[in-house]
């Protein structure tokens, strides 16, 4: 793989996914790591990140320096640069040109990152301190008005590094430039495609699961678990068994769409647990949104329990493995990444219960969503089940704010069904990640319908765009498309007389009301 070495900023995670959009395959590791244990992973090559700090800070993020002499190409990027200029014998000094936001690059020379690139491009910065003299042997190959040293390479090393943030799509050759140093300077060859991951995973899967054992996977009708469960179906046939739960906290016409299209695409076996007067009696009266997380994540590991009795059909057959489709951004929220805080516990991660019963196998932990998508076409998944929108796995419980029941989950599935009716008729599903509808259960509005005045609740629109739901900024959905699904479901939802849109980025609100 091609290690990502994180000194602590949020872009790590988004340099991990450019390298993958190179087609080579990356993982972040903390700078605690040591040089035995990189030369351990046989890295194709290093990029280290940006970070919070100065180099010259008193408890400045360091990296054992023998990484250097492992022969291993080397990428550094904003403080990563720094850090990489220091430890090869280059200065770095705070000289006062600090720059934060866009400012613009001049490649100069002949050098090999930004060969055949515009003579001036904008390129995302933020740094105090700069690259003074590049190490010996480095030739410096741009300059910014606030950093004369803005990217050096030594080609023979198979080293370079940038102070800009190629990452950010604020800088619009940065991924030129990473891809040039992936693929010119350290000499490296695309090989991370749909077919070869998916591949690779079967494999790891037939691995763990070994040549007789049983496994279960819980289908929440979402695109993960159904990516998960083709590919676990591919490793191990019959012997995986698919449980559908339907906890009544669905969205219109999910059920059929696991039921039949499902079904109909990889053949898997089916169970379909009916069990949403358990989860709606376990849930009422609850309303604060961890302990809805908590119940509902336990009441589906129990509900599979209980499922397999029923599908090995003999108390003696013992299912050993739970499938999840866990991913790799919900491993990094849940605290799962080193000095990460846990920002809501997934139920799909850190709410299952202390004594669960399975051992678990995640065959996406590694993956972003847009690579999931990609494994799922390749296994010939429909469109309708890959291109879906991610969808929490407790439901519409965690969309009405306030106590969940019957009645409500039903007004807020037609006012969802409206909404996604709409947005897709208005040719916004491309644009759109995703747009919870929530319902504001607490609250009541005043409203004037026909004759009388109404006392109704809220719907909220939450149409996001985002790359992979750490962060996301508003969707600008036109005004007439909002105008139709207001007036829809203000006319065809009972008890609705308002209808509001969400315009707040993440951060700092999540993309959940809850
Ligand atoms: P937030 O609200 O944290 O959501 O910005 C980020 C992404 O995760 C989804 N989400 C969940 N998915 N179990 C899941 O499987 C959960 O408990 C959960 N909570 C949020 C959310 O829909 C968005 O795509």
């Amino acid at each position: 793989p091609v290690l990502v070495v994180d000194f602590g900023a949020q872009y790590a995670q988004l340099i991990a996914r450019r390298v993958r959009e190179a087609r080579i395959y990356s993982e972040v590791v903390p700078h605690t790591i040591t040089a035995d244990e990189v030369r351990a992973k046989n890295p194709a090559a290093i990029v280290l990140s940006g970070g919070p700090a100065s180099v010259y800070a008193e408890d400045a993020p360091s990296l054992d320096p023998a990484v250097f002499d492992l022969g291993v190409p080397v990428f550094g990027i904003c403080y990563g640069f720094q850090m990489m200029a220091r430890a090869l014998g280059g200065t770095v000094a705070n000289t006062g040109g600090r720059e934060f936001g866009r400012t613009t690059l001049t490649p100069t020379g002949d050098g090999v990152l930004h060969a055949g690139l515009p003579a001036e491009q904008p390129v995302w910065m933020s740094h105090n301190d700069a690259v003074q003299v590049a190490p010996e042997g480095f030739s410096t190959v741009a300059s910014t008005p606030g950093a004369p040293v803005a990217a050096f390479e030594n080609v023979g090393r198979r080293m370079a590094g940038v102070q800009y943030h190629p990452e950010v799509l604020h800088s619009p050759h940065g991924q030129e430039v990473l891809t040039r140093f992936l693929y010119e300077v350290a000499g490296l060859k695309p090989t991370w495609t749909a077919a070869n991951i998916a591949e690779q995973l079967i494999a790891d899967v037939r691995a763990q699961v070994g040549e007789s054992g049983l496994a279960i996977c819980g289908l929440s009708g979402g695109v993960d678990s159904a990516v998960a469960a083709a590919l676990v179906q591919r490793a191990i046939g019959d012997r995986l068994t698919c449980v559908f739960v339907d906890h009544g906290l669905l969205r219109q016409g999910e059920r059929e769409q696991v039921q039949t299209d499902f079904v109909a695409a990889t053949g898997a076996r089916l169970v379909t647990v009916d069990a949403e007067e358990t989860f709606l009696s376990r849930l009422a009266g609850v309303s604060d949104p961890e302990t809805k997380r908590k119940t509902i994540g336990e009441l589906f590991i129990r509900s599979f329990e209980g499922a397999v009795s029923e599908v090995v059909g003999s108390a003696d057959a013992k299912v050993e493995f739970l499938v999840q489709g866990t991913l790799y951004p919900d491993v990094v929220e849940s605290g799962g990444g080193a000095g990460t805080a846990n920002i809501k516990s997934h139920h799909n991660v850190g709410g299952l219960p202390e004594d669960l019963e399975f051992s678990l196998v995640e065959p996406l932990r590694l993956l972003f969503k847009d690579e999931v998508r990609a494994v799922g076409r390749e296994l010939g998944l429909p469109e309708e089940i890959v291109g879906r929108q991610p969808f929490p796995g407790p439901g519409l419980a965690i969309r009405i704010v306030g106590e969940v029941t019957k009645d409500r989950l039903d007004l807020l599935r037609k006012a969802d069904a409206i909404a996604r009716e709409e947005l897709t008729a208005a040719g916004l599903d491309g644009t759109i990640w995703q747009c919870p509808v929530v319902l504001l259960a607490d609250v009541r509005s005043v409203g004037v319908q026909g004759d009388g005045r109404t006392y109704g609740h809220p719907i909220v629109l939450r149409p996001v765009s985002s790359e992979d739901a750490m962060t996301a900024d508003w969707t600008r959905v036109p005004y007439e498309t909002l105008e139709i699904i207001s007036t829809r479901i203000t006319n065809e939802v009972e008890d609705v007389n308002r209808v509001v849109l969400d315009v707040t980025s993440k951060p700092p609100g999540t993309i959940e009301w809850e």
